[in-house]
This record gives C-alpha cells, structure tokens and sequence, in this order.
C-alpha cells in the first residue's frame, strides 16, 4: 500500500515575553490551521527555549569545515533541514529595535546552509532558494505605527519578504498588530482581535 504523507507546517516562535502578544496571534492561526487541516503535521520550534549559538568563533570554524565537505547531515545543520523541508512556514515574533529579537536573527544564521536551504551559481545574487515551502507568513505585534509614513522603519517584515525570495518560497503575506504600547487598552484589543481573526482565515485557507 502508498504510504501517504502528509503535509507539515513549520511553526517558528520568536516570540520571548511570558504573556506575548505576538505569541497570541501565533496561537489563534495554530489553532486554526489544525481544525482546518487536521491531517497535517505541525511542528513549532519555540526559539527561546532552543539553544542555538550564534555562529562565530569556533562554530563558525566548524560550520564552514563541513560546509566545504558537503556534510550537511549531522545535528549543525538539523534545524535548516527541517526549515528547507517544510510545506508551509509560520514565524511569529514582536518587533524588537524596528525588526525582531536577537533569537530569531540567530535561528536565520542556524538555517542558512548552502546545499540545505539555498544553492550557490544561479539566481540574480548568485543563490537561488532550495526550499519547499509554497508559502511563508510572519505575524508581528509592534509598540510604534509603522504603516504610515514611518514604514520606512520597519524592517522585520521587510526581512522575511526577502529571506522568503532567498529561501526559494514565492509566497509571503504579514499579518500584524501594531500600536500595542501606543493606543488605549480597548483600540489594542481591537487591533488583536482583527489580526487574531485574520490569522484565522489565513490559517483555514491556507
Ligand atoms: C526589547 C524591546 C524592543 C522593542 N523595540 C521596538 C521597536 O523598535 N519599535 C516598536 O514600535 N516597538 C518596539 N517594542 C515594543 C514591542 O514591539 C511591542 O510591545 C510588541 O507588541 C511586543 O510583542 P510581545 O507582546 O509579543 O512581546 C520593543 C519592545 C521590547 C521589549
């Protein structure tokens, strides 16, 4: 008999406060998505319960030794394994100093392996993205307003676009709340509960 293989959703949460909003939003597109899709596979990595390094000093040493010997299968390169093979990718995290905590800048290092998550010698940069999601959604709360005439600012949103081009995936949308240490308390639920709602609908029609 076909053994047959069901799609996974990769839920990456950058999120770092206890009672995180942005961790709210990722929760009520989960919730969605596994009522919507209950024969699917979803897989979070919580970043801040990981430990991942940043890449220098010796790791950096180690991580290029094996890169240049096409060993791409042991533990260094696991977590850009799982990345490149994921049929949809989820990334969750709060705007931090105008993109996204530290954390997440260190997983992007950790899933950045040539071979794995992108190929040298071809594309306009001279990458080309090998990974097999169709699609990538970021969902962000931000204190400030950056939809005006700040977005300029805003560049964690811009990051994911891009990263999603790197990586290979054509298909990239954010969802967001923003003002959240701004407007009164009520405008900020509102907020949420518009962007909780259109976690959902992305969640069910993904
Ligand atoms: C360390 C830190 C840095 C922040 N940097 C920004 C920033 O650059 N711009 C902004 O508008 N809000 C900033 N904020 C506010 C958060 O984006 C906002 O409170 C967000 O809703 C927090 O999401 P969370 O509840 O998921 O942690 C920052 C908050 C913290 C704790």
């Amino acid at each position: 008999m076909e053994k047959r293989v069901f799609p996974a959703l990769l839920v990456v949460d950058g999120c770092v406060r206890k009672n995180s909003r942005t961790r709210e939003l990722m929760e009520a597109f989960s919730a969605a998505y596994r009522d919507a899709h209950p024969d699917h596979i979803v897989d979070t990595v919580c970043l801040a319960e990981e430990n991942f390094s940043n890449i220098t000093g010796e790791t950096f040493k180690h991580h290029e030794a094996l890169k240049k010997q096409g060993e791409l299968d042991g533990p260094e390169f696991a977590q850009a394994r799982r990345f490149a093979a994921a049929d949809g990718i989820v990334v969750a995290a709060p705007m931090w100093e105008l993109s996204f905590p530290a954390i997440v800048k260190t997983y992007i290092e950790n899933i950045s392996a040539p071979g794995v998550t992108f190929r040298y010698g071809e594309g306009d940069t001279g990458c080309i993205g090998c990974c097999k999601a169709k699609k990538l959604l970021f969902l962000t709360t931000r204190g400030g307003v950056y939809t005006g005439p700040a977005s300029r600012l805003e560049l964690g949103a811009y990051e994911w676009k891009a990263l999603a081009e790197f990586f290979g995936i054509p298909h990239y949308a954010c969802i967001f709340a923003e003002g959240t240490d701004l407007f009164p308390a009520e405008e900020v639920a509102l907020h949420m509960e518009q962007a909780k709602k259109q976690a959902e609908t992305a969640a069910q029609e993904w």
